[in-house]
């Protein structure tokens, strides 16, 4: 028998270095295996070492034996669960390298700025209101003082839903705003059934955010303040107009509110939002819910487009709530007073930034919206 002792180290190094589960498998296959396996074949060759000597070899081997029983297990175990030193290489984080920049989105201008007007009024004391986009011709018109032929009406070209008792209750859209207080009427909701007094109130898309004063001042007791911003909708569409667009409705009623209160806030309003720089102009305008109305224009600032240099932009209707809208929201009109008004979100928008089409808004453009 040859002395394989110098094999049997070697076999030690090789356990010791093997690097996965089939490589160590293997090596013990090589050893152990029940044909060939070298430590197999070597106690099976005790039989032939002269008596004198197979005590010493028998235990030499056994020791060996036993000696790569635990290394095999030992390294197995090692090889199931990585090293420390395995792990160092293996996740080494090079806090050099550059990663690519993650990119982060933002608001859309028009929420951002919505958002902006809620700081700026909160900041005068005005609560925050939502209401629903689907409402009733009494809510949007008839208690606003524009009765059914009124030529106001014409003024607002309205999508007019259709109305059957079914759709009065399946109108439940979701509101605009997350962000608000019990200033919230009309419900999360949606419409319901008992919103309707008349059978022959119809359903439409608001054509104003107008309706706000009504339900707030149905459901708020003077002295009030409160803006309401949402969407509105009528049939137009063109550089200043969409279909779709944004107002905010505010409202003050106390028992001394006057006129000059309410050129003060828009003043205010205009300046913070717009720019401290903007110019303004108020003159007279008719909205049949106020008396006297006014209307306020902002001129298109540092504008390079020739056809609008010098222009005036209307962006806002307000006035001092008639007499006839308190009183239809059981507010005695010789005890309290106030003003209302109604801005276009997206024109104070285009103002600010001088965006020349407001169509721009709802493209989707990245390269526009990113802009911003
Ligand atoms: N609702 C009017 C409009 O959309 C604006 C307005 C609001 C006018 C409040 C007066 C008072 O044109």
């Amino acid at each position: 028998m040859t002395d394989p002792h110098s094999n049997w180290e070697s076999f030690d190094a090789r356990i010791r270095a093997a690097k996965t589960a089939d490589e160590l498998a293997a090596i013990e296959q090589e050893l152990f295996g029940r044909k060939a396996g070298a430590m197999t074949l070597a106690l099976k060759s005790l039989h032939d070492v002269p008596d004198a000597e197979r005590k010493a070899a028998a235990a030499t081997l056994n020791t060996w034996k036993r000696t790569f029983d635990e290394l095999i297990q030992l390294r197995r175990k090692e090889l199931a669960s990585p090293s420390d030193e395995t792990l160092k290489s293996a996740d080494r984080v090079d806090v050099t390298l550059e990663l690519p920049q993650r990119e982060r989105g933002h608001l859309h201008l028009i929420p951002e700025f919505i958002r902006e007007v809620e700081e700026v009024f909160g900041r005068l004391g005005f609560d925050v209101a939502a209401g629903p986009e689907v409402e009733t011709e009494e809510f949007n018109f008839n208690l606003l003082n524009i009765p059914r032929d009124h030529p106001a009406r014409d003024a607002q070209d309205t999508f007019w839903l259709k109305t059957s008792k079914k759709d009065m209750t399946a109108t439940s859209l979701p509101l605009q705003g997350e962000r608000l207080s019990e200033g919230n009427v009309g419900g999360r909701k949606g419409l319901h059934d008992r919103d309707r007094k008349n059978p022959e109130d119809r359903l439409l898309l608001r054509t104003q955010t107008s309706p706000m004063q009504i339900r707030y001042m149905q459901s708020h007791k003077p002295p009030l303040r409160v803006i309401a911003p949402g969407k509105v909708y009528r049939k137009d569409s063109d550089a200043t107009h969409s279909p779709m667009f944004h107002q905010f409705e505010g409202l003050m009623i106390g028992e001394d509110v006057t006129l000059a209160n309410m050129k003060a806030v828009m003043i205010e309003a205009i300046r913070t939002l717009v720019s401290p720089t903007a110019e303004f102009r108020f003159r007279t305008g008719f909205f049949p819910f106020v008396e006297p109305g006014l209307e306020v224009d902002m001129r298109w600032q540092g504008d390079d487009a020739a056809s609008r240099e010098g222009k005036w932009l209307e962006v806002v209707g307000c006035g001092m709530v008639h007499p006839n809208v308190l009183k239809n929201c059981g507010i005695d009109p010789k005890k309290f007073q106030g003003f209302a008004f109604g801005f276009g979100v997206e024109r104070m928008i285009m103002i600010k930034h001088q965006i020349p089409d407001l169509r721009a808004f709802f493209q989707g453009d990245l390269r526009f919206l990113r802009q911003f």
